[in-house]
């Protein structure tokens, strides 16, 4: 197990992601909530930062309970604090040292940078540079413009560097972890998904023996893979919930229940359209219609709950970016753009214990998890769907007849997409009602009817997003059948605004 110690910055999970991908297990902690016993970790990693070391403010924390004792791998600020409190100097640097930037005179420290060659290229992000190493210390690599691009202390398994290795730019920054992992600091690569099973399985077997526990399907990737998980762990003691909340996909609930039986989960649908329809009835504002949705899928869920009896643990989906305590840039908690209702968890009332099986992977892990138990592509690769559902891709106030509408435009459009194979290649998609009727003409006569909205994106995790280049041909087909075969509807555009400034729901 490797520590990752986050001092805040942005890259702190991708070289969580960079180490599990050597499949190697790790963890992020913020440098000042350390973990208090440090004995299960075989290596540790500092990460970047936004501060400068020289600021009062920056973080500061006491390694001398990791430095000289464990392997320790000191990345930007990292790097540029073990100089800084070790009888170096750190200064503002004099050009900017931002890219692309090129190793050279590679040190032959045969471990280090083994399979490395000379003129590599890495990606420096920094402000400060390292003028003079902290005492024992020997560089190890430069580039033009960073004497100290990379330096080891001696008689410590100590290295540190100025250059990101976690980021896809830095060509060869997996092969240095690697070497420092494994070849310098012997872990062993045998965190597969396929372990990662057994052992949870194993885990879970231990923890809830014959009790009986409930969790809430939605008919996503995470949630369906924790399913199956805690099926192979306790078979029909697992009581799954699947709500139907009106607001789904067309044929949606039907399909989805059906694939869940034939996985042989222990599975009831529970068609509550009705009552999540009359609780949003006339409300468009789009906090108060989540809340809403939030509140209703509770009650819901408490009543179903309360039909298994004996129950004792609640199992949730809940997956490492939810759960990483990571160092605000800012200081503060950052503000609240959208309330997403699914995090945060059931309340108290509830009365049951937590059990997470997937709290400690990151979404293409849970992936690679589902695949080794076979789940099927069609439900691993299905695009990410909010909690509040169509709600929220109907602008101002939500009926029956608009969520009608709206489902049967997502499917000609989703559809579509699949047949054109362009499904995959997008990362989300989906159609928004707007709030706006525009003239048309059909034959001879005036129509005067909604506007629809597509919207496709590529993203990664949903924080950042660009709209996708799709094909004139595609959009031109896909507008044609939507016009053409849904009644109330007259006009299709498609929407070109990149997440930030726009974000991915149109609410
Ligand atoms: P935005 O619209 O904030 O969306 O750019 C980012 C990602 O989050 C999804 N999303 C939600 N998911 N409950 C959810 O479960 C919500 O209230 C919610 N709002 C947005 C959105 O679909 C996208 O994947």
């Amino acid at each position: 197990n490797v520590l990752i110690l986050d001092f805040g910055s942005q890259y702190t999970q991708l070289i969580a992601r960079r180490v599990r991908e050597l499949n190697i297990f790790c963890e992020i902690k913020p440098y000042n909530k350390p973990p208090e016993d440090l004995s299960k970790y075989k290596a540790v990693i500092l990460s970047g930062s936004p501060f400068s070391v020289r600021a009062d403010d920056a973080p500061h924390p006491d390694l001398s309970e990791i430095r000289g004792k464990k392997p320790l791998l000191a990345v930007c600020y990292g790097a540029q604090y073990l100089a800084h409190f070790g009888g170096g100097n750190v200064a503002p640097s004099n050009t900017r040292e931002y890219g692309r930037a090129n190793l050279s005179y590679l040190k032959p420290d045969e471990l280090f940078f083994e399979s490395i060659s000379e003129g590599s290229q890495v990606w420096m992000s920094h402000s400060d540079t390292i003028q003079k190493l902290p005492d024992g210390a020997q560089v190890l690599a430069s580039t033009h413009d960073v004497e100290n691009a990379a330096y080891k202390i001696e008689n410590e398994i100590t290295y540190a560097i100025q250059f990101h290795p976690e980021v896809y730019h830095s060509k060869d920054g997996k092969q240095l972890l690697e070497n420092f992992l494994v070849k310098i600091a012997g872990l062993e690569q045998t965190w597969t998904p396929d372990a990662f099973v057994d052992i949870t399985v194993a885990e879970l077997k231990k923890k809830i023996g014959s009790e009986k526990v409930i969790l809430g399907l939605s008919g996503g990737v995470d949630s369906t893979v924790a399913a199956v998980l805690l099926h192979k762990a306790i078979g029909k003691n697992l009581h799954c919930i699947f709500v139907n909340n009106g607001l789904l996909r067309k044929n949606e609930f039907s399909e989805v229940l059906e694939q869940y039986e034939d996985m042989g989960l222990n599975v009831k649908g529970v068609d509550a359209s009705a009552r999540f329809l009359d609780a949003l009835k006339g409300e468009s504002d789009p906090e108060k219609k989540r809340k809403i949705i939030g509140r209703v899928f509770i009650e819901v869920f408490d009543d179903e709950a309360h039909l298994v009896e004996d129950a004792k643990w609640l199992a949730q989906g809940t997956i490492y970016p939810d759960v990483i305590e990571s160092v605000s840039a800012t200081g503060g908690p950052s503000a609240t753009i959208k309330s997403h209702h699914n995090v945060g968890g059931l309340p108290d009332f509830m009365k049951l214990k937590v059990v997470e099986p997937l709290k400690m992977l990151f979404k293409d892990e849970v992936r690679r998890v589902g695949r080794s138990m076979a789940i099927g592509d069609e439900r691993l690769g299905r695009h990410p769907f909010p909690g509040p559902g169509l709600a929220i891709r109907i602008l101002g106030d939500i009926t029956a007849e608009k969520v009608a509408i709206l489902q049967e435009v997502d499917y000609i459009f989703i559809k579509g997409l699949r047949d054109w194979g362009l499904y995959d290649q997008v990362w989300q998609a989906g159609a928004m009602l707007l709030p706006v009727n525009s003239v048309g003409v059909m034959g001879d006569e005036r129509t005067y009817e909604k506007c629809v909205a597509l919207r496709a994106v590529e993203s990664t995790d949903g924080m950042t997003a660009d709209w996708v280049n799709l094909p004139y041909e595609f959009l031109q087909k896909t507008s044609n059948d939507i016009i053409n075969k849904v009644p109330g509807v007259n006009r299709v555009v498609y929407d070109i605004s990149s997440k930030p400034p726009a974000t991915i729901e149109w609410e």
